[in-house]
């Protein structure tokens, strides 16, 4: 059995340490927050651990998980790493998405092992996020010696841990930011066009939605360039110079680098002509 404490103990300390509880394999012992009102609540919540507001009176733990906002984490593990009380050898890991294990360097230099562990999830209420996190991915990346320890416990926590390149997290954040985020942008610009159309804005959902979720789908499965359909992939020019006309200033330069990009994907697909036609009129 490995103690873990928690730094943290938001959503997603509280989440994860209900989950190590209940598999068995560790043992909560001290949860933190910024106010013991609030590390009592996260105790309670998980069923077991210790709560408490001051970093040096953490007891050692073979595993620290400093679920601290973002721009908490550099500073926390400055402060943890001159409180003296983590140990070398154990394991002090965060949860951003975005930052690398390296924000916890000030606590390499006292012996300990970093690393970061990013679920892929929403933590918005601890208590479903508990019931749905079964099969979450974790991307894990750090100190070698940290890593099969953190692939442990994500599996035993019923994540499936998988591994980045060392320095990829700025790559990956950016990745589930283009399909989260940026699919809801084109969503909207989509919206946008639909209306200057002449679309019923109560159609708009019907319209869109079917062709977005078929299109997702495709590309999912199939791989992006064979999904590919549209008048790019089949070099129907005089209809991107049709969009291009009505098109107004601010939606310009995304359309024409999407369609750039749109070129390129299609690949082999679009005759050396057609591909050329194509890129003069969305560069011009
Ligand atoms: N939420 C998600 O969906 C999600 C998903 C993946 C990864 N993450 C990552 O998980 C980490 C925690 O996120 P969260 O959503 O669980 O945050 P949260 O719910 O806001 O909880 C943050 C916890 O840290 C404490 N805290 C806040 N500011 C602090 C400070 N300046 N110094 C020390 N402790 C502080 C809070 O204490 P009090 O309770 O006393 O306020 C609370 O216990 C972040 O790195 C985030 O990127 C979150």
């Amino acid at each position: 059995m490995q103690e873990l404490n928690i730094i943290g103990a938001g959503k997603l300390g509280r989440t994860l340490g209900r989950l190590a509880l209940h598999c068995g394999r560790y043992r909560i012992q001290d949860c933190l927050a910024r106010s013991l009102p609030s590390a009592q609540a996260a105790v309670d919540f998980i069923g077991s651990g210790q709560a408490g507001c001051q970093l040096d009176s953490l007891r050692p733990a073979a595993l620290t998980l400093l679920s601290v906002p973002d721009d908490a984490i550099a500073p926390t593990a400055q402060a943890l790493a001159d409180s003296g009380v983590v140990r070398a050898g154990t394991v002090v890991f965060h949860a951003s998405g975005a930052a690398e294990a390296e924000l916890l360097a000030p606590l390499r230099a006292v012996g300990a092992q970093v690393a970061s562990l990013h679920p892929a999830f929403s933590f918005a209420d601890p208590a479903r996020a508990v019931a749905q996190f079964a099969g979450t991915l974790c991307a894990l990346e750090g100190d070698a010696a940290a890593l099969p320890l953190l692939q442990d416990f994500a599996a035993a926590i019923g994540a499936q841990p998988f591994a980045l390149a060392p320095g990829g997290k700025a790559a990956y954040h950016a990745a589930l930011s283009v399909a989260s985020n940026y699919l809801v942008t084109l969503t909207d610009i989509a919206r946008q066009l639909a209306l200057q159309g002449g679309v019923d804005e109560a159609l708009l959902s019907a319209l869109l939605g079917p062709l977005m979720q078929g299109s997702l789908a495709n590309a999912l499965s199939m791989g992006p360039q064979p999904a590919l359909t549209g008048p790019i992939v089949r070099g129907d020019a005089a209809t991107v110079a049709r969009h291009l006309e009505v098109l107004p200033p601010d939606l310009q330069p995304v359309y024409r680098t999407l369609g750039e990009r749109t070129v390129a994907l299609a690949g082999v697909r679009l005759p050396e002509k057609a591909r050329q036609t194509l890129l003069a009129l969305l560069r011009d």
